[in-house]
């Protein structure tokens, strides 16, 4: 979102090192992200990628597998043409002999493709492996700029940390060798249109500022539902579990910009003050909230449309005495100026009944209604609905009369949706921050204080869990979470909607 030097958002010429360039991720995300960049010339004239791994290969073998990944761009000249130009280094991360090679390949590549000494080093290996990675890359003086004009950035996966001491020590390590200034904390949901345009809604609009406040929101939801189970990350999920998972990133990053005041400008530090400041008034959750206010759930076999799946215990690399949630729901409190006394209830899930993420904004009931009560029996409270997928759109609920003789109210939907209202091709997530850190714009990526803050957060849900004063409930699939996490927010007069 820097406005000067990246208005055309072109990116300088740089390689791109993939760390785990055999893996899912690479795979999944990566190669089909950059294919597409490719095709819409979005890379810079001066582009390679070198990926690194454990899997003995060579160059030839890793151009097949990248052409196989990146589905059906695969077949474009364009994209053969940029591939057959990729170099692979297999190495484990913790041997210096790899980063020897990285170092010979990367001026390689510099001759070949004219790369420029820039360098963007990926970290899509398991979390593990990020520390020596990140020393050994400092040791071989890879950390810096080959030439003096260039750049040296890394971009690094999720999960950062396993709570917030993990998440300091890792941060420290990084820190030795990298500034802040090249460190890159990628959470993909930043990349997504729907949450950006969550700033553009809410700053770009005079008639929705002057309500999203305590005196008219009665509370906020988030829901980030899906309907799939834990396909075959059942290992690193036994890791993870739906707190880590999303909690921590996705849906504090996507509370963080609900909440956040007016930015200063839009520049990476300007919003991310505020992010962080939203972030710094979420109450902690006291030990005894950590378990009144907070529900977690693992679910067990059912249906999920219409076709019979298993439990979570049964997954793939999931231990049979399981421990682990793949369901949570809490209720926080914000204390600042803004929200204080504004409930937010957020549930996070695998194997609910559908795919879904949204935010709620419920608005405080007129202060009368002028109505007999028959007359108003279809009325919702006003709510606005911020779909961030699928059907990614806006929806305001309202009251309107119904149409006949009588005087009745009902709810009905004015709506936004995204697919209708723009003719332009939606970026994928990950093709959106690729380019951003090739630009070198950090607008949407996290800073170590957002990172910690999350953690902050969390860290009193993840002791009482630890100590197991927290019961892990059931729920069959294809249900929205066992009966405890509508017992939290019925317990408040108030009920989950049904997305
Ligand atoms: C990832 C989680 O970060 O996000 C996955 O590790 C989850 O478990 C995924 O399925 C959801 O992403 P999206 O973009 O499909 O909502």
């Amino acid at each position: 979102m820097r406005d000067s030097a990246d208005a055309a958002r072109v990116a300088s010429p740089a390689a791109l090192v993939i760390f785990g360039a055999s893996g899912d991720l690479t795979t999944r995300k990566l190669m089909p992200a950059l294919a597409r960049l490719a095709l819409r010339g979005g890379l810079p004239a001066g582009f390679g990628v070198v990926g690194v791994a454990r899997t003995e290969l060579d160059d030839d073998g890793f151009r097949q597998h990248v052409l196989a990944a990146a589905g059906g761009e695969a077949a474009a000249s364009v994209w053969t043409e940029l591939v057959s130009g990729f170099r692979y280094v297999a190495g484990d991360y913790d041997d210096p002999e790899t980063f020897k090679r990285l170092e010979h390949v990367l001026e390689e590549m510099d001759t070949a493709r004219g790369t420029a000494g820039n360098r963007l080093y990926y970290l899509a290996t398991p979390p593990s492996t990020f520390p020596p990675i990140v020393a050994a890359l400092g040791q071989c003086g890879l950390n810096r700029p080959a030439r003096p004009d260039g750049f040296a950035r890394i971009v690094v996966e999720k999960p950062f940390g396993r709570d917030l001491r993990t998440a300091m020590a890792l941060d420290a390590a990084m820190h030795e060798v990298f500034d802040e200034s090249q460190i890159y904390r990628i959470d993909h949901y930043l990349g997504k249109e729907t949450v950006q345009n969550l700033l553009a809604f809410r700053f770009a609009n005079t008639i929705f500022e002057p309500v999203w406040n305590r005196r008219y929101v009665d509370h906020i939801q988030i829901t980030a539902a899906e309907s799939e189970g834990v396909g075959r990350r059942g290992s690193f999920y036994e890791e993870a579990g739906a707190l880590r998972d999303i909690v921590q990133n996705h849906v504090m990053q996507v509370l963080s910009i609900v909440l956040m005041e007016p930015p200063v400008s839009m520049d990476a530090d300007g919003i991310r003050d505020e992010k962080v400041k939203a972030l710094k008034a979420v109450e902690i959750p006291t030990p005894e909230e950590a378990v009144t206010d907070v529900v977690r759930a693992r679910y067990v076999e059912g249906w999920v449309g219409g076709e019979e799946v298993r439990g979570y215990r049964q997954e793939e690399g999931v231990d049979p005495r399981s421990q682990i949630e793949t369901f949570v729901a809490l209720r926080l409190r914000v204390d600042d100026w803004r929200w204080a006394g504004v409930p937010i209830y957020i549930r996070a899930g695998k194997r609910l009944p559908k795919r879904v993420t949204e935010v709620a904004i419920e608005f405080k009931p007129v202060p009368h209604l002028p109505f007999r009560s028959w007359q108003a029996q279809g009325l919702e409270p006003n709510t606005l609905l911020l779909r961030i997928q699928p059907d990614e759109g806006i929806t305001l609920r309202f009251g309107a009369k119904v149409p006949g003789p009588r005087f009745a109210v009902r709810s009905v939907s004015m709506e936004m949706l995204y697919g209708s209202a723009f003719p332009e091709q939606t970026a994928d997530a990950y093709e959106r921050l690729l380019l951003d850190a090739l630009i070198g714009d950090q607008t949407l990526f996290i800073r170590s204080d957002e990172v910690m803050q999350a953690w902050r957060i969390v860290a009193p849900l993840l002791e009482a869990w630890e100590n197991e004063a927290v019961v892990l409930a059931r729920y069959p699939a294809g249900t929205w979470g066992p009966r405890e996490a509508d017992r939290l927010i019925e317990q408040d007069g108030r009920r989950w909607r049904n997305p």
